[in-house]
């Protein structure tokens, strides 16, 4: 029998079974990479601005992803809660997404328009101010670092080589785009576009 082979020999069979077990996840995967729902973005989808770009690049250096998903999965308990459940191409320029599962904090796929400025503004320099109970920490600093847009057109450079449509003009203008802006500013730019071409009628 040619199966006592593989039975007797567990090295042949640890190999095997990779094998076999990798003909199931890319069965899985592949036409993930090749479907529209998963690889077109939803009408309406730009690029982050300039000073949203570099908003995006604090919320991942202060580790606001750690504490805060960005990803409405499709049960009543969320869309209640957040709204439209998120969907693939609403993601398609993350580079890397901040989809993420651990919630010590609420989900912010769809925090976007849902606050003014100015609450954002005083909500990051201390929670507490806006929300008692609060338990996230402040970023005061966020209100005195200066945007330094030195390197914003390269980071603009480098997502339009992963498929980020930025144009020449978009490069351009990015340093200019972000002089004389705080931490802050670009942190609440950011949020205020999260998740916005998608929402429930009410
Ligand atoms: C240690 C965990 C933690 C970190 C880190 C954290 N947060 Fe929070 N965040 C929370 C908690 C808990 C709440 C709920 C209480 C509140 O509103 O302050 C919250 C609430 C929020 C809200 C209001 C959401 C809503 O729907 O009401 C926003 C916006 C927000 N955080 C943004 C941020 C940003 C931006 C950062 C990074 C600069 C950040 N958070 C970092 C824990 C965290």
């Amino acid at each position: 029998m040619k199966h006592e082979v593989i039975e007797k020999n567990i090295g042949l069979m640890i190999i095997l079974i990779v094998v076999a077990i990798s003909f199931g996840g890319l069965v899985e995967i592949t036409p993930l990479f090749f479907s529209k729902q998963t690889t077109e973005p939803v009408a309406g989808l730009t690029p982050l601005k300039a000073l949203e770009l570099e908003g995006r690049d604090i919320y991942i250096r202060e580790g606001c992803n750690v504490c805060h998903s960005q990803m409405i999965r499709p049960f009543r308990s969320e869309t209640e809660r957040y709204g439209h459940y998120s969907v693939a191409g609403e993601f398609v320029y993350d580079h890397p997404f901040l989809w993420g599962s651990k919630r010590t904090g609420p989900d912010l796929a769809r925090v976007g328009k849902r606050y003014s400025d100015e609450w954002h503004r005083v909500h990051l320099n201390n929670p507490r101010d806006v929300v008692p109970e609060s338990n996230m920490p402040a970023f005061p600093w966020l209100n005195k670092n200066m945007i330094d847009g030195t390197l914003t057109g390269k980071k603009m450079e480098a997502l339009r080589m992963v498929g980020v449509p930025y144009t020449d003009n978009d490069i351009a203008g990015a340093e200019a785009a972000v002089k004389d802006h705080t931490e802050m500013d670009a942190v609440v730019a950011y949020l205020q576009q999260l998740g916005i071409l998608i929402q429930y009628k009410r």
